[in-house]
Parts: structure tokens; sequence; C-alpha cells
């Protein structure tokens, strides 16, 4: 797909289709492209654990998330839950914070990494939800994600049963200054 395109049609999608199965190898071709993203020293900490099969699906869906996400995601083909590894990104050789954003340059490299996610998927045809509003220790705990990863987004990965407007964007000149 033309990229204007791919941009223009990513949408945040709360309805999706059922009974529509992603395979694995599509999966794996959006992850391969997201870890094309750029990241801290190249230090690669975006963790994607990547739930596609029933009874997992629904365990994920109804206990780590609240009921209006729950409803968001109802269909979708596969939910990937996207960590980092803590204490890498931003961070010098001894673990200390090279700055004062440390270990938030984690979180900034995972959102780089499922901006990459997303797009993908819309390429293929494909359409997500990203959740930030989710129980993140019940997804700890469900999935075994080790202490030293901090769980992000719930990403919702399937095929768009409704067509969203786009929310209306502020204008450039309230976020963007030439100087
Ligand atoms: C970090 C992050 C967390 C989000 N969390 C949620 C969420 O929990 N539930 C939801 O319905 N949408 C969530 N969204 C989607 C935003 O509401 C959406 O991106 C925004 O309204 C713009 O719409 P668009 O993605 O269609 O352009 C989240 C988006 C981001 C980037």
């Amino acid at each position: 797909m033309e990229f204007d395109r791919v941009i223009g049609t990513r949408r945040s999608i709360r309805a999706y289709k059922a009974g529509m199965a992603v395979s694995r190898e599509t999966v794996e071709e959006i992850l391969r492209v997201a870890a094309q993203a750029p990241s801290w020293k190249n230090s690669q900490t975006a963790r994607t654990y990547v739930v596609m099969e029933e009874p997992m699906l629904s365990k994920v869906r109804e206990t780590c998330l609240p009921e209006f996400n729950q409803r968001n995601c109802r269909n979708a083909s596969a939910l990937l839950v996207t960590t980092f590894v803590k204490g890498i990104s931003g961070c010098d050789n001894e673990g200390n914070p090279a700055n004062e954003l440390g270990d938030q340059w984690g979180a900034y490299d995972l959102g780089i990494h499922n901006a990459f996610l997303v797009l993908k998927a819309r390429d293929l045809g494909l359409d997500t939800l990203i959740m930030g509003i989710r129980d993140g220790e019940k997804l700890r705990e469900l999935l075994s994600i080790p202490q030293q990863e901090q769980v992000a987004a719930v990403i919702a990965l399937g095929y768009r049963d409704a067509d969203p407007q786009m929310p209306g964007r502020k204008e450039l000149s309230e976020t963007a200054e030439f100087l």
C-alpha cells in the first residue's frame, strides 16, 4: 500500500469482524518490520507476547482489560502484549540513567516500535487498537512476564468492522514552533 494511504487509513479500530484468523506468518512479518524501528544505542528492548489462540485470548481480554476495552477488542484475531526490558534504553553501561529521562527512553523506543507495528499491520490490510488502559500486574501473572520487563500497551489486531472518521487533530501552529 502507498505510504500516505497507510497513514491515512490507519485508525484506532474498536469493532472487529468475527471469525477472522490471522496467521502466525503474518504476525511475524509485522513484528519483523517493527524490529526495524530505531532504538537507544540499538538496544532493542521492545518485547511482544502474541496471544492468538483460545482460551488464552479470552482470558487476557476478560481478566486484564476493563469492560470498555473488552468490548473494543471483541472479535480481534490477536492481542499483542507489549513490554520493554527496563534499565537498558536511556542508561549507561552500568545501568545508570544517561540523562533526566532515564528509563522513560525504553517507553519511547517501544512507542516507535509499536508505531512501525501498527503501520505495517495497516499495510497488510489489518487494523489495530493500542490499549494503554489495562491491568499490567494481571498481564504479568497470566503471561509469566519477567519482573525486569515493564508491561506497556495491549494491541488488538484484526479486521475492521467499522470505518470511523479520523478524530480531529490540532493545528500545526499549536504543536510545532519554527525557530
Ligand atoms: C498510548 C496509547 C494508549 C491508548 N489507550 C487506549 C485505550 O485504552 N482504549 C482505547 O479505546 N483507545 C486507546 N488509544 C487510542 C487513542 O484513543 C487514539 O489513538 C486517538 O483517539 C486517535 O485516534 P486514531 O488512532 O484513530 O487516529 C490509545 C492510544 C495510545 C497511543
